[in-house]
Parts: C-alpha cells; structure tokens; sequence
C-alpha cells in the first residue's frame, strides 16, 4: 500500500462524527476512512477538559495503531479541549471542526450576529466566540449550552415526530434568534442529524454545519502535503466503537444510508 492509500482516521465520542465520514466518502470518494466512535465515554460534552483529553489522546493512538495517514477531530468538544495538546504531541496532520465552521458562519453573516449552540464543555471553552471573531472581529457572539441534544440523537430520536428533540431545540435556539441572529453554528458534530428539523422550526436562519464545514479543510490539507488518494479505486471505510456496537450500527447505518458493522 503506498502512503497516500493509507486510511484517513476520524473520531468523535460516538455517532456525530459519522456527518464527517458522510461528506468524505461523498466528496472525496477514493479516501479510505478507519473511524472511532468513543461510545463508551458519550457524551464528552459533560466532561471536565481533562477528561476529553484523555478520551482524546486514546482515541489517536488508537488511529494510528491503524496506520492513518491524518487525523480529523469530528468533535467540536474534542477539538475546543484537546487539539493544542494533540498536535505537540503526535507529529501528524491534524484537522479540527471549530476553525472551518467559524471562518464560514463569519463569511455567511450579513448582520454580524452568530449563535452558536454546542455542548456545555465546548461553550465553556469560549473558542467558538475566540475564532469567530478571529475571522469577523466585530461579530456578536450569542452561544447556548445544548446538553439534552446528544443523548436524544444518540438515542435515534431525530425525527420530527420526536416531540422531546423538538421542543429541546426550541428551547436552545428562540433565545438566540430573538438576539437577531442571522446565522446559526451547530457547534457539534452531532447536531446535522437534526438538521432538518432546524431548519423547519427556523427558516430564515443561515445554517453552519460543523462536521461538513470542515471538509474543505482536511482536503486543502491533504492536497498541500500531498497526501490525497489519487489511485481511482473506491475507498473502504471502516467502523470502530468503544462501547456498544448495536445502536451504532442500527443508527448510524440509518444515517449513512448504509449497513455498518462496529468492531
Ligand atoms: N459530537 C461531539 C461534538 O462535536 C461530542 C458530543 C458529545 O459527546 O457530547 O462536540
């Protein structure tokens, strides 16, 4: 296997990193992907930074047990806790959501106001307020904790008829838009799940989708070091969890619109 065959790693705490691997294998379709869903440890949005430090440097020595080739960070909480740390410590590209995610909600405003809802550690964190306005310096920053939203979308709950999904969305998001917000980041890689529902209950709203914003990234990435897959041959993706592997292939293959088998 030459080095550019070599697999893409990407992992986040268990089903929301899977939107990443959505858009890889749709975009990039000669990448073979290993993926590690921490499902074990979900949600990390509860987690003292710490902690998901921890999960996260286990989740990389993991990937690279497997010989990736780089290493994209499909967790907003992972990425505000953790990337600092990883990049000193493993000598391997590395691509995070939080930056991608910015630089477009910063581009896509018209009225310099962006919310921002995310897991509590990642709003404690303050880097999506931090790398915003790194890229939009007056921009307001409006950002909202959305603990409830995880645990019902690892759930499989994310359909409209889920009542609690939607009335937790309300919730999460009516404050943010009654500061006149034009544009919304859903700060987790989970949330694009519910995407839909988003979008019904607030049309008007741009919507910033972590996981994929970050697509463009990891590509420029790999096109600059020149490690991109060129061989023209479909790419594998393969599918890990630390925990459970039934719900994960129950609904992350429904959500992949594929069967998937966890190891
Ligand atoms: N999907 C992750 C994120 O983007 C983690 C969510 C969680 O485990 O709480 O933040």
């Amino acid at each position: 296997m030459s080095f550019n065959d070599k697999p893409i790693g990407i992992f986040d705490s268990g089903l929301g990193g899977l939107t990443v691997v959505k858009a890889v294998l749709e975009n990039m379709p000669y990448e073979n992907i290993i993926y590690l869903g921490d499902s074990l440890n979900v949600p990390y949005g509860d987690k003292t930074s710490g902690q998901i430090t921890e999960f996260a440097f286990n989740n990389t020595k993991f990937l690279l047990s497997k010989g990736v080739k780089a290493i994209a960070i499909a967790c907003n909480t992972a990425d505000a806790t953790s990337k600092r740390e990883i990049l000193q410590c493993f000598d391997i590209p590395v691509i995070g959501v939080i930056s991608p995610a910015s630089e477009k909600a910063a581009r896509l405003t018209r009225n310099k106001r962006v919310g921002v809802i995310a897991t509590a550690t990642a709003v404690k964190s303050g880097a999506y307020e931090r790398t915003i306005k790194s890229y939009l310096a007056d921009c307001e920053v409006f950002s909202a904790p959305a603990p409830a939203l995880v645990p019902l979308i690892e759930a499989g709950k994310t359909h409209k008829s889920d009542t609690q999904t939607v009335e937790a969305l309300k919730l999460y998001i009516t404050p943010l838009a009654e500061k006149g917000i034009d544009t919304l980041v859903l700060g987790c890689t989970h949330y694009p799940l519910v995407y839909d529902i988003v979008k019904e209950l607030f049309p008007d709203i741009n919507i910033v989708c972590s996981g994929t914003s970050s697509l463009s990234a990891l590509y420029d990435r790999l096109k600059s070091e020149n490690m991109l897959n060129n061989s023209g041959k479909k790419g594998e993706a393969r599918f890990f969890v630390t925990g459970e592997t039934s719900y994960f292939e129950k609904n992350g293959g429904l959500f992949l619109g594929t069967s998937i088998e966890g190891k």
